[in-house]
């Protein structure tokens, strides 16, 4: 995607041919600006601190993390070390592990001295294969959304959550794809972004985004969402996941499913956006099997933003001296899903749904 008439992607090799260059996320929507990234520690501290997010991403930069790692110690342990270190950044997108244990597993039967370039060639594929997936999606969505507007003879109005656009994957998108692909082709579509709290990706993110692309907006407070159903104001919801069980349940960023109950309460079409590599083939049940992150109290106490009249402040929002809980996702029942988008094409939220797109998934009877 392009920023100012450049193009962009969230992560990318360095000039040094070994370290990555990353957009700080935590800088936007009011600074744009690129964070070098040369160590394991800088990598997991990348993840950890937010620098970098959502699922995809965060996937494609612990690989790169693992090359890091390798350039500095290139053994069995070192790189069991730093597989492990990874891993303990974020616990609930499941695209971290996936590419973790991918890379892990192409170096294993390598001898130490290849390693690190093997690992950085392999990360390098995945951000590849994360860019075809997430336009492949963006494709098939964009079919859903052209189908909608003809039906409705006019411009349709589609509700996202958090922000599940290029900058939470390497390019392009999960949620947002289609919308891109379907505004590039001329289809009209307004997008109802929710504000996203506590860090309020959406507001911060994906408004960011949609600026950029000139794509029709408008940031609502998350609880708005409900009433705009109620009032025939939202034609369909689309979010991303940052893990589906195999039976199609959607992990996404919480309040995802208090959309999706009022999705369902007002027989409003409820996708979720997602690449392979998000799919945990090993989980059936999401609500009781997916560790859901716990993050810091600070998120939710206190805000930052610019002050109107030029530079930054955190204030304090919540009463001091309250208890505070941060779970910072949930699960969004399969039965609630109407269906997932991925790059292989649409298919029903269930097991049959993700197994006719996924015929190699199917296990041995
Ligand atoms: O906590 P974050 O910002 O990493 O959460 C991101 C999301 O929940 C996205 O919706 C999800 O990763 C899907 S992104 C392609």
């Amino acid at each position: 995607m392009k920023i100012d008439g450049t193009p962009y992607r969230t992560i990318f090799p360095d000039a040094d041919g070994v370290s990555v260059q990353v957009i700080d996320q935590t800088r936007l929507p009011f600074a744009f600006e690129l964070k070098r990234l040369a160590t394991l520690d800088e990598a997991a501290d990348a993840i950890r601190t937010m620098v970098v997010r959502g699922a995809p991403l965060i996937g494609v930069t612990a690989a790169y993390g693992l090359a890091l790692a390798l350039r500095a110690d290139a053994s069995d342990a070192g790189l069991d070390q730093a597989v492990a270190t990874l891993t303990a950044t974020r616990p609930t997108a499941i695209n971290l592990r996936w590419a973790l244990d991918r890379v892990a597993a192409h170096l294993r039967p390598l001898p130490p001295g290849q390693r690190a370039a093997h690992a950085y060639a392999e990360a390098g594929r995945i951000a590849e294969e994360d860019v075809a997936s997430c336009r492949a999606i963006g494709e098939h969505g964009a079919r859903l959304l052209a189908e909608l507007a003809q039906a409705k003879g006019g411009r349709i109005n589609v509700l996202t959550h958090c922000n599940a656009g290029w900058l939470a994957t390497v390019d392009w998108g999960t949620a947002l794809a289609p919308i891109y692909v379907a505004h590039d082709a001329g289809v009209p579509v307004h997008v109802f972004v929710d504000e996203t709290r506590p860090r309020n990706q959406g507001a911060a993110l994906t408004a960011f985004e949609l600026n950029a692309h000139g794509v029709p907006h408008t940031v609502i407070a998350d609880n708005a969402g409900g009433h705009l159903m109620q009032h025939g104001e939202i034609d369909a919801c689309i979010v991303g996941s940052d893990r589906t069980t195999a039976s199609g349940d959607v992990c996404n960023k919480i309040g995802t499913y208090l959309k999706a109950l009022a999705a369902r309460d007002n027989a409003v079409p409820f996708y979720a956006a997602l690449p392979f590599s998000t799919i945990d083939w090993t989980l059936d049940d999401g609500v009781a099997g997916i560790p859901i992150e716990e993050r810091a109290a600070r998120e939710v106490t206190h805000l930052t933003g610019r002050l109107d009249g030029g530079g930054f402040a955190t204030i304090q929002v919540v009463s001091p001296g309250s208890p505070v809980a941060n779970p910072a996702f949930d699960v969004t029942p399969a039965r609630l899903v109407t269906g997932l988008i991925t790059e292989r094409g649409v298919c029903p939220a269930s097991a049959e749904g993700l197994l006719a797109l996924y015929p190699e998934r199917r296990r041995a009877a």
